[in-house]
Parts: C-alpha cells; structure tokens; sequence
C-alpha cells in the first residue's frame, strides 16, 4: 500500500463540524488536518451522482492545489422507501432559493413523500446514513473507506443535538435519535473501541484501521 510521507492531511471541506470531527478522530495517531477554508480554496461542484464521486471530486481539488494528501467525506440519507433517495442530493433539498439552508424544510419534504407511500410502520420506513471517505493523492490515486448507520425515520423530529436530519433518524437497536444522542455518543470512536455507531465514524475507523495502524 502506497505510503502517507507526512503527517498532515488537508480536509477537503468548508466545514467547520467535519474539521472538528476530522481533527478530534485523527489527533490520536499524531495527525492533523487543515481545512480547505484556511488554504482559501474554492469549494468545487458536487456535479456527481454518487457518494464516491463526489467524494472524488472534492479530495482531488484539494490534494491537487496544495500537493497534501486530501481527506474528503461525501455523505447523505437513503430511504428506502423513496428508492434511496435524497441520498447524493441531501443537502440539495435543504437549499432554499437564496442558497440558504433550512433542515427542518427538507425533512417536511421527506416526511411527505414517505407519507404519500403509505408508510405508517418503522418497519416500512427503513433507511440509512452513508458517509463516502476519500484519501486522495496530489497525482489522483484515491482509496475509498465506506461507513452506513442503519435505521428508520420517525415523525414528528425528536431532539437538538445534532445538525441535519439528525431529529428524524432512529439508529437500529436505539430508541433515541440521533438528535437526542450527544456528539459522543453518536460520533465518538476511539482507538481499542470495537464500534461507532455514526456512518461517518464507521468510515473512519475503516480508514484508520487500513492506513493508521488502528486496532
Ligand atoms: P455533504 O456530505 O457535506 O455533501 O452533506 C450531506 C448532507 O447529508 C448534509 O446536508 C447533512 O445534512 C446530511 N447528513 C450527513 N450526515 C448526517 C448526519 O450525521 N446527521 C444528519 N444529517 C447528515
């Protein structure tokens, strides 16, 4: 496997809870990250129609301009129901006409469609977190880590912890969701820890335990 020569990553996203997360996650092993926003980068167009795609599109910039090894995530909720969507356009439906973003909006939209399907059971409002991480290369060899969280979608939303459609989703085996869990609980993963439970964290550990000598 190709060898990571330094120990800084840059995080290929204006995100600043994904550079929190990236930062905690990856500060165990000695490695940090800087943001795409610090560097002054452009945020190019997701244009793709997968996880991984995306994902592809965005560490490649990053690692590109700065000739850093790039870490990137794409993410979003598939509903079965909704055959899977919003899944790569997720954040699309929370964008209103002035680019602003309004969660609570695309969860109505979700909860509409779900409804119209006549899914009135857990069991038929199935669904799942994915989160795509990349490691991308200046030269644009890429490595893809994938982590999904199972669950259902309840209404009305239920809780104020977390961001996006966090109050709606009820990870398998909890009945409490992701917006009623701590940042912890729901992210947390620490090396020696069998499990995290979020789809991002489950990516990452995959990612650590393939390229940061994790347990
Ligand atoms: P992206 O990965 O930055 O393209 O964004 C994906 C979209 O999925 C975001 O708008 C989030 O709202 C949503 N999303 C991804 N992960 C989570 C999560 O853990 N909780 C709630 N929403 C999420």
């Amino acid at each position: 496997m190709r060898p990571i020569d330094n120990k800084t990553f840059v995080l290929a996203s204006h995100n600043k809870g994904k550079l929190r997360e990236f930062s905690d996650l990856l500060a165990p092993f000695g490695y940090t990250v800087r943001s795409a926003a610090e560097l002054g980068l452009p945020e190019p167009e997701e244009t793709g129609t997968t996880f991984e795609e995306n994902a592809r599109i965005k560490a490649l910039a990053a690692a590109a301009a700065t000739g850093l090894p790039a870490l990137s995530d794409d993410s979003g909720l598939c509903v079965d129901a909704l055959d899977g969507a919003p899944g790569v356009y997720t954040a699309d439906w929370a964008t209103k006409d002035d680019g602003s973003r309004d969660f609570m909006m695309a969860m109505e939209k979700t909860e509409k469609l779900l409804s119209e399907t006549g899914a009135d059971t857990p069991e038929k409002r199935t669904g799942r977190f994915v989160a795509t991480l990349c490691l991308c290369f200046p030269d644009g060899e890429t490595e893809y880590y994938r982590g999904e969280a199972e669950g259902h979608l309840v209404w009305p939303p239920r809780g104020t912890d977390g961001f996006g459609y966090d109050p709606v989703f009820q990870p398998l085996g909890h009945d409490v969701t992701f917006g009623e869990m701590s940042a912890e609980q729901k992210h947390g993963w620490k090396p020696g820890d069998e499990h995290a439970l979020s789809h991002r964290a489950r990516a990452f550990q995959k990612f650590a335990r393939a390229r940061l000598g994790a347990a």
